[in-house]
């Protein structure tokens, strides 16, 4: 009897036009573990995670949590059956404080009553060091503290499986740092984390595994340094010097990062 992976994606193709997001691709990520994904601009990951989210519609293909096929069913039950996701560009509702955002979260997304979205809203915001902020209208915060409540709403869902959308963007050494020890006290209580980073040190600090997402296809996939040695991905992860980036010459090892891309 094989174990079933906690996410499995099984032959998923999706295109956008011409645009590849996935090819025929295979995907399996296991209870608690921590992948990260890089790929040059444009490669495709934002809207990989849209269709483990189920924001996006698979061409083809299967996609399974806890072994259950969910290919067709809705972000909003995703949510409830464990798959929490940051979103590149924040999304709070800016005129609520921080902890109404966090309770909307656990209520509307997680699927939990009163008693138990206050419980969740206040780990939330324990975890991701906001409680100081908690009547705070989300619009008055900063970009890190923006990050933290994305990282803390996906939280308030309860997922097993998390998934970062650089998180780490736009932020200083010292700011990235901190959010690594989150990440890092989160996957701690064995959720699994799914992290899109250009921000290569960021996940390499707390990644037991990485691949590089390109041409609709993972190009590499295992042991973080193996993976950022590998020819074809320094190939297609285009502009990046990798080793710059890992010797501390410059966090991003994106050529152009990606904030705000989408907006
Ligand atoms: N809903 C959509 N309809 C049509 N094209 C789309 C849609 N969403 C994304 N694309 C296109 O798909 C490609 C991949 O976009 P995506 O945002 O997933 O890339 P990414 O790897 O996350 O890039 P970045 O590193 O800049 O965040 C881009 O060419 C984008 O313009
Ligand atoms: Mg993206």
């Amino acid at each position: 009897m094989t174990t079933e992976a906690l996410l499995a994606l099984e032959h998923v193709t999706k295109r956008f036009g011409q645009v590849v997001i996935a090819e025929d691709l295979s995907f399996a990520v296991g209870a608690g573990e921590v992948v990260g994904i890089v790929g040059p601009n444009g490669a495709g990951k934002t809207s990989l995670f849209g269709l483990i989210s189920g924001d996006l519609a698979c061409d083809a293909g299967e996609i399974r949590f806890t072994g259950r096929v969910i290919t067709r069913i809705g972000p909003a039950a995703r949510c409830r059956l464990g798959i929490g996701r940051t979103y590149q560009v924040p999304r709070p509702f800016g005129d609520m404080t921080v902890f109404e955002n966090l309770l909307v979260a656990a209520q509307q997304g997680g699927g939990l009553r009163r008693r138990a979205s206050y419980a969740a809203a206040v780990e939330a915001l324990e975890r991701t060091g906001l409680s100081g902020q908690a009547n705070l209208p989300a619009e008055r915060l900063g970009l890190l503290q923006r990050k933290r409540l994305e990282l803390a709403r996906a939280m308030a869902t309860q997922p097993t499986l998390l998934l970062l959308d650089e998180v780490a963007g736009g932020l200083t050494d010292p700011e990235v740092a901190q959010l690594v020890e989150i990440v890092r006290g989160v996957n701690a209580q064995g959720i699994a984390v799914i992290w899109i980073e250009h921000v290569v040190r960021a996940l390499t600090a707390v990644v037991s595994r990485l691949t590089c997402l390109a041409g609709g296809v993972f190009v590499g996939d295992g042991e973080p340094d193996a993976v950022l040695a590998n020819t074809a991905v320094r190939e297609v992860f285009l502009g990046t010097d990798v080793t710059a980036a890992l010797a501390g010459g410059s966090l991003d090892a994106g050529s152009a990062g990606s904030e705000g891309s989408q907006s």
